[in-house]
Formats: structure tokens, sequence, C-alpha cells
């Protein structure tokens, strides 16, 4: 026998658009995520040398306006996010070989490189335009970071480049009446010079490139549109201030967000393969044999199909090989909707359900092509209900106990050759729907074969077998038979479920590998472990209580941070927040210009407080801690965006924050020395 040449593995790197790093992750994104990370763990359980890398998307005007909002350094600031965002991805299995930020030292270095071909190359040009300029925040400003009055139909509150009501598009400065979203001040026009890549150029190269199968074909024609309508210069620089990598050569001139956004993707690889002892050259040198596949939304299409393989182009680097592009989500059949609760992110989502539930729903409903993608919730738990723990799971439960119970032995003998050699042959087709993304079809061709397992255990009925003397051999024989069935199941959905696999591994006592067909198991050596039970249905009650709570982090301005009513110590934690609801809290210095006892009330004080810039009525329940006469004149710690409330004795706007045992023991918080009424704390 001659031993087939073994070929040599596929060496593919592959990439997720980077988030940016001013939002927490939600369930939107993480189509595209476990999109991602499906195909990736398909890619190495069928032996594959594939790496995964992504990044956080750090620089831009949002991110730098979100950090000054909080108080906070940009780098402060996209420090967090991306510790959220690895804690958010970690949590749903996505299993990143590398996750980087493009605010590092490698992306500068590739983004300065490549820029500096595409100088070489005559690629950039410069010219002066005309934009839209805060005076006050001395800042240019986006279409969207300017409003005013549609000069069309005259509806107010319109933004900067279109109308919402009449469909207008105009330039910021014909709107009537323009405000900067910033400052609110009346937005000038500056002129200033900008550094433009020369898109143009590379036309005819796009053209081909478009249609040389790297895209899907939908994606292609909508190219194609772009590309007969005539391809624009491309504006990649901003001007200070601006949280981003300053163009070489410049001062004050930024490279633009989305220049060296995508480069990250190659700087997270060098920082990986920096540590690992490899070359990123290895996969991006124009010869390179190396595989590139980019996951990305349709949103962004025109910049890894169009912008991204020109510039890669014109730096003598290798293009994509493929560029995979999914649709939008929509919850319940529309946009996800923080009124209706179905605006969900990552978090909200892990503090009520299993992310393997989410995981099999999306694989479930993904295809190849960019349609959306619709999570109906009753169908979430419908569908995840009958097919994970009632197919899938159930083939385990109604046969490993017999095997369990008679020593944990399998059989020797295949009991139905032909049902396990369909199991077997399903393994290629399944293959090649997970090779084309088409998971929706994957997913049913595993569910089938979980149809025809029970379909089989319920036909043999090992429950009674089991009951009849001399039935032994033909109980193990079937259950067996099943386990085997689960075994090749389980391996198919390996890619999707890897914890629901993971327990199911440990069960078994093996590794389910993918290699190769899968082989058939039994014999006297072969023995499984004690069954537990593997997954829990999906809970109507959980389902409703996350998009109850994806409501309630839009309806309450803060969290609770009860300080004047002192809980017992045994209170149960509550629910974790994010950093950014945490960063919703403002906290102020206030002082106490007035505290008096309230008539009628046997725990309350009435506390007037000056903020600097206002005063406050607060009731707090500290009277039988405090002598007010005490309090006046003193210094403490308020949260001044609570949203007032009323109480019996009138309005409460806003809590000042103490701790203690309670009663006599309550004491208010008190600033460092020099405090000022009105400073923020934090
Ligand atoms: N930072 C850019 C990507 C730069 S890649 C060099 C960006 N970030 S994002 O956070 O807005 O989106 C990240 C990915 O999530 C994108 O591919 C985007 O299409 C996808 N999605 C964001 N919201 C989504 C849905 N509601 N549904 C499906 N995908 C979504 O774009
Ligand atoms: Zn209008």
């Amino acid at each position: 026998m001659t031993q087939a040449r073994q070929t040599p593995a596929r060496k593919i790197l592959v990439t997720s658009a980077l988030p940016y790093a001013n939002g927490s992750i939600h369930l939107g994104h993480l189509v595209e995520y476990i999109q991602t990370d499906i195909w990736v763990r398909f890619q190495k359980l069928r032996g594959a040398d594939c790496v995964y890398v992504c990044a956080d998307d750090a620089h831009g005007t949002a991110i730098m306006l979100k950090a000054e909002q909080l108080g906070l350094s940009p780098e402060q600031q996209i420090a967090n996010v991306k510790a959220e965002h690895e804690q958010d991805f970690a949590a749903f299995n996505i299993a990143f070989d590398n996750y980087h930020s493009t605010h590092s030292e490698e992306n500068r270095e590739l983004s300065s490189m490549i820029y500096e071909h595409l100088v070489a190359n005559k690629h950039i040009a410069t010219r002066s335009i005309t934009q839209a300029y805060d005076p006050e925040k001395q800042l240019f400003l986006a279409d969207r970071y300017i409003k005013g009055t549609c000069p069309k139909c005259k509806s107010e509150d319109q933004y900067g480049d279109n109308c919402e009501k009449c469909g207008a598009t105009y330039s910021p400065m014909d709107l009537i009446n323009p405000k900067s979203e910033i400052s609110g001040a009346t937005p000038i026009a500056k002129d200033s010079e900008h550094f433009f890549f020369t898109l143009p150029a590379f036309s005819d190269f796009l053209k081909g490139w478009t249609r040389a199968g790297h895209l899907q074909d939908e994606v292609a024609n909508k190219m194609a549109e772009w590309l007969d309508g005539g391809l624009q210069e491309w504006d990649i620089s901003r001007d200070a201030p601006y949280f981003g990598f300053e163009i070489p050569g410049q001062t004050g001139k930024y490279f633009y967000v989305w220049l060296d956004a995508p480069i990250g993707y190659i700087a997270s690889l060098k920082n990986l393969l920096d540590k690992t002892g490899g070359d990123w050259q290895e996969y991006w040198k124009p010869d390179s044999t190396a595989e590139v596949y980019h996951f990305i939304g349709k949103d962004i299409v025109n910049f890894h199909a169009l912008f991204w393989p020109a510039m890669l182009h014109s730096a003598k680097l290798r293009t994509p090989t493929k560029i995979c592009v999914h649709g939008f989500l929509t919850v319940n059949g529309t946009k996800m909707s923080k009124s209706r609760g179905t605006f969900i992110n990552a978090r909200t989502y892990l503090d009520h359900l299993n992310p393997e539930y989410l995981r099999y729903y999306f694989a479930a409903k993904l295809t190849s092509n960019v349609d959306d993608i619709d999570l109906n919730l009753e169908d979430f738990i419908q569908r995840v209900n009958s097919d994970l723990v009632g197919k899938v799971v159930n083939i385990a439960s109604r046969t490993a106990k017999f095997i369990n119970n008679a020593g944990g032995v399998l059989a020797t003998e295949i009991a139905d050759v032909a049902l396990w050699q369909k199991c077997v042959d399903a393994g290629e087709i399944i293959a090649a729907l997970y090779e084309a993304r088409d998971y929706s079809k994957a997913m049913r061709e595993i569910m089938a074969l979980a149809d025809a397992a029970n379909e089989y255990i319920a036909i043999q009925e090992p429950w009674k077998l089991a009951k009849q003397a001399g039935s032994e051999a033909q109980t193990q024989a079937v259950c067996t038979q099943g386990i085997n069935m689960f075994r090749a199941i389980l391996t198919y959905l390996k890619p999707v479920a890897p914890s629901l696999t993971a327990d199911a591994e440990a069960f078994l006592g093996e590794t389910l590998s993918w290699h190769a067909p899968v082989k058939f198991r039994g014999g006297p050596a072969e023995k499984i472990n004690e069954f537990k039970p593997l997954l829990t249905r999906v809970e109507k009650d959980k389902v409703d209580a996350m998009t109850e709570a994806s409501k309630e982090a839009l309806a309450t301005a803060a969290p609770k941070i009860v300080a004047t009513q002192v809980e017992s110590a045994m209170e149960p934690i509550a629910a974790e927040i994010d950093f950014n609801d945490f960063a919703k809290v403002d906290l102020r210095i206030a002082l106490i210009t007035n505290a008096e006892h309230v008539e009628g009330s046997d725990k309350l004080l009435r506390l007037t407080l000056d903020l600097g810039s206002e005063t406050r009525n607060v009731f707090s329940g500290i009277k039988n801690a405090y002598d007010p006469n005490d309090l006046i004149g003193k210094l403490t710690i308020m949260i001044a965006n609570l949203k007032p409330r009323k109480m019996k004795f009138g309005m409460s706007e806003g809590m000042v924050l103490a701790a203690g045992p309670g009663e006599k023991e309550i004491y208010l918080l008190e600033p460092h020395a020099g405090a000022k009424p009105g400073q923020r704390v934090m």
C-alpha cells in the first residue's frame, strides 16, 4: 500500500473588522465575530495552519471626544475599552490568536511604511479644502457634528449633510442657523491643506480585482456601480486636534482613522509573529502562498474592497484572497432599538444567557450572502431548545446511561453500518458548507443526522431492551451506535459550540478531531465516563429579563449607588455593570449651605447643596447621625446627574454619598482639602 503524499497544510490569515474603541460590543457586532470564529475553528479543526487576529480601532475624533467627555485621556479610554472588549469576546468563546490595538508601535511603523510607498509612487496629492470649523472648540467639524435647519424644507435639528425629513443633501454650510454639536458655536468656513490618495489611478486595477473572485457577486456588483460612476480622490488626512498618528514629515496633520485601521490587521499579525518568531511578510509579500480572509459587515465594503486593495497594490504587498461580507443584525424583524430593549450589549446577554445558544442560533441563520439576519427572540428559544437540547444532547442522554450502567464499555461492532456510513459521508458535505460560510445549510445537515439518530433510538427502544434478560449485548450495540452518531454530530458542531463540545469530550473521554473522516469507536478498551446533563433549555423569563435590562440601561441615567440607605452586608452583589455605565455617574463636590430637620420624618434631613453653578435640594437619610447645624459649611460628594425623585416631602435632586452600619453611624464622604464646589470627582 502506498501512503498518499501529505499535502502541506493551508496557511491562512483571518481577520474580523476592528471594533471602535468608543463603545461596547453588542449582538450586532457578534454576528461578525461569531461568524469568523466558527470559520477559524473549522479551519483549525481540519488541520489548517490558521491564525485569527483582530484589534481595537482606537483612532479618530469620536474616540477623542468620548474620552474628553469621560474626563479621561484617549490612552486611558482606549485601554479601558480594550479590556472590556477582550472580556466580552472571551466570554463568547471568540478565540483570537492575537488582539491588539491600532494605537500601537507596530501600526505606526507599518502605516508610515505604506504611506511612504504611496508618496514615492506619486499616489498622494495635496490641496487646500474648505470645511466647517468650530471656532470655540478649535476643531474641524465632520458633517455629523453639525446640526441646523434644512435649507429646503426648513425642518429644524437636521444633520450637516442631509435632511431626514425631506431627504435633501447639502453641504453643512448651507444649513440655516448651523450649530456645532460639540460646543453649540456657529461654525465658520476655514481652509486647510489636505492629503489625498489618488484612487482614480487604480480604476482599471480595481475593475479587474473586484471581478477576480475576491468578492461575493452581489458585492462585486455594488463595487461596479462605484467604479462606473468614477472614483474620487480619498482624503486621508485630518487636522489637529486628532487622536491618531501624525503624518510623517508633517506637523498638525494626522492620518485619517480609516487609513491606519486596515493596516492594523497587519500590525496585529506582526505583534503576534514578533512573539512567536514568524515574519508578517510571509503572509503579505506579493508572492505569498498564504491565504488572507477579511470578515466584515456590509457597511464598510468600500474601505475593504476598493481603498485597501489599491493601497496594498501601490505598496507592493499582496491583496486579500477574499473579503467575506455579512449583513446586519435585526432583532424581532426591525433595527435594534434601545426603547424596545433589543439593542442588547454582549455583557447584558451574558448576564442572562449561555453564549453557546447565540453561537448556534447565528450559525443556523448565517449564509454566504449579504442578507441581513434576524434574531427573532421567540424563534431563538424554540430553535435552540428543539435543536441543541431536544435533538443533539438528547441522543447522549437517551443512550449513555445504559452504557454507564453496564460498565461504560462500548460495543465492538457497528450495529447499523449503513446509518453509520451516512454519518461519515455527511462529514465532507458539511465541511464544504463551512468552507463556503453556508453555516445555515451545515446546521441543517447536522440536524438531519441528529433526527436520524433519534429515530434509530426511538425504534430500537434501548430503555425496553435494558429491562429484558438476555438483551445486554443488543442494548450495548444500540447505545454504542447512538454514542457514535453523537460523536460524529458533535465533531461537526465543534466549531459552533466549543463549550458544549468540551463538556461532551470530557464525558466521552476523548478529543474529537476532524482531520480525517470520523472513525467508529468501540471495543473492550473503549470506555466512556458518566454522562452529566450537557445543556439546559433556554428559559423565556431569562430572555425577557435580558430585554428588560437592555431597556433599563437606557432609562436610568445612573446605576444604583445607595450609600445613605445603608444596606446589609449580606446583600448579594448586584448584576455587573460595565465601565461605561459607571462613567455615567457624575460625582461632584457639593457645599452644604443649609441643613434642617424635615417635619414628619424621623430619618431625613433636608440639605441645600451648592454645586458652584447651581443649588440642589436633596433629602438624605442621615438624621440620626448628624446634627444639621454641624453640617452647614461642610463639603461632601454628591451624584449630580441622578434623575430628580419626587418624595413625600418634596423633590430630591440628587444624592449625597455616605457609608456606615446605619443609624448613628453614618458618615458623609468628605472630599480632599482644597476641593471646590462643582468640581467633578473620579
Ligand atoms: N472600526 C471599523 C472597522 C475597521 S476595520 C479595519 C468599524 N467598527 S464597528 O465597531 O462599527 O463595527 C465592527 C464590525 O461590526 C463591522 O464589520 C460592522 O459591519 C459590524 N457590525 C456593527 N454593527 C452591526 C450590526 N448591527 N449587525 C451586523 N454587523 C454589525 O466599522
Ligand atoms: Zn429638509
